[in-house]
């Protein structure tokens, strides 16, 4: 086996720590932006007193829109580029659903948007409630569809369709219909519209995207969210059929998504050292200097470095095709380094039962920070203890960069 030297990059440009931002509460409350949270970016992106870029991504229950529109609000908002990898909403995670179900039914946000976007992760059959009212107004007694929903309605015969999977998707615009409608097809025979099972286990799988039970805008108050829906629809459920009802659940705090928010953390993170590096001069004697010696993908000795502390280039026969991640130094120059994981995320929520919650159950490397800008409100005991409070997401940012350095 031919042994390269084992070496070291330093690159105190990026920083070894990252965080994770919950957004309703943290950066929006409803239409508004929390005017902390430019200033926060502004700081993770380089203007702090140590000149570090701190790689940043958000994790939000929210959704009901492409993940790209989601980024670019944020970026309009942020003053920042926020890219779409960046991003997780509360049924991002659902594109692994994609393949086990061939018939689904989308619940929940505005118009035709979560039917587009449910089609972009690739779900082949996807129908919403207003397709249901269309084929037949008498499933819902007391609403009549306005010509906008008719619009966005498709001409199908449910009659002859078999839905395997619910997916609740964002928030319900209609409670009545959309509890009338997932309430018949659980208890159908095979997903099927005005059809029943008398064992009540033959109707298709129920997921939603989270389950906050509130969530902050900008009412004084914060008002009912997903996870209310999802209580009632159970009370329904319960009341008719005297059993508990099954709910399969995406969203923080769901180790899932906790699986998925650290696949799409750790891409980023490469992603962003990679820039870096691009823009490093290879030459430059105070960005390499002395010692070891990084190999190319051709086993030839690139560049010199000394004081290489952070980012491990292994020998190649060590690293494993799943670890290895080639990099490139100045212009074209690639490297094989294994990224190490995070050393701390720090993750800023307003909820306790979701946020907190969610930092606290997966990993130790996870740091929860609760703010005072959401959900939960100062005086009162969070039901899941925080590392961390502080008044909003700027104070939060503040107080991560000043303890890593
Ligand atoms: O519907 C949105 C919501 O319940 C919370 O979103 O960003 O606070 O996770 P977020
Ligand atoms: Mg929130």
């Amino acid at each position: 086996i031919r042994r390269k030297r084992k070496t070291v990059i330093d690159h105190p440009r990026v920083a070894s720590y990252a965080f994770c931002f919950d957004i309703d509460g943290v950066i929006l409350r409803g239409p508004n932006t929390i005017p902390e949270a430019v200033e926060a970016l502004r700081l993770l992106n380089g203007a702090n007193k140590y000149n570090i870029t701190v790689p940043s991504i958000f994790v939000t229950n929210g959704g009901g829109k492409p993940e790209s529109a989601r980024a670019t609000d944020l970026s309009a908002r942020l003053e920042t580029t926020i890219t779409t990898d960046q991003i997780i909403q509360g049924h991002t995670p659902m594109k692994d659903l994609v393949g086990i179900y061939e018939n689904v039914l989308v619940v929940g946000g505005v118009g035709n948007v979560c039917r587009n976007v449910a089609e972009s992760y690739g779900f082949k059959n996807v129908y919403t409630p207003f397709d249901i009212l269309k084929w037949n107004p008498a499933v819902t007694p007391y609403h009549d569809m306005t010509e906008a929903e008719l619009a966005c309605a498709k001409d199908v015969d449910f009659s002859k369709v078999a839905i395997d999977a619910i997916l609740v998707f964002a928030d319900s615009r209609n409670w009545a219909a959309d509890q009338q409608i997932i309430l018949e097809l659980l208890l159908s025979k095979n997903g099927v519209m005005g059809t029943s099972s008398a064992t009540y286990n033959e109707g298709p799988q129920l997921y939603f995207a989270h389950s906050d039970f509130i969530w902050a805008t900008n009412y004084k108050l914060s008002r009912y969210g997903m996870g209310a829906l999802q209580v009632s629809i159970a009370a329904l459920y319960r009341e008719h059929t005297g059993t508990e009802l099954k709910v399969n659940r995406f969203g923080k705090p769901q180790k899932g998504t906790f699986i998925f928010a650290n696949k799409v953390l750790s891409k980023w993170r490469k992603g962003v050292l990679d820039e870096h590096l691009k823009k490093m001069p290879v030459d430059a004697p105070n960005a390499l200097e002395e010692a070891d010696i990084l190999i190319n993908e051709d086993g030839d000795e690139v560049v010199n470095q000394s004081k290489l502390e952070k980012y491990e280039a292994h020998d190649s026969e060590e690293v494993s095709d799943e670890d290895e991640q080639l990099f490139t130094v100045g212009r074209n120059q690639k490297v094989k380094l294994e990224l190490p994981p995070c050393s701390t995320v720090y993750f800023v929520g307003d909820t306790p039962e979701s946020d907190i919650r969610f930092a606290n159950s997966h990993d130790a490397s996870w740091h929860s920070i609760l703010v005072k800008t959401g959900v939960y409100q100062d005086g009162t005991v969070p039901k899941y203890t925080p590392k961390h409070t502080c008044e909003n997401v700027l104070e939060a940012v503040k107080y991560a960069i000043e303890r890593e350095h």
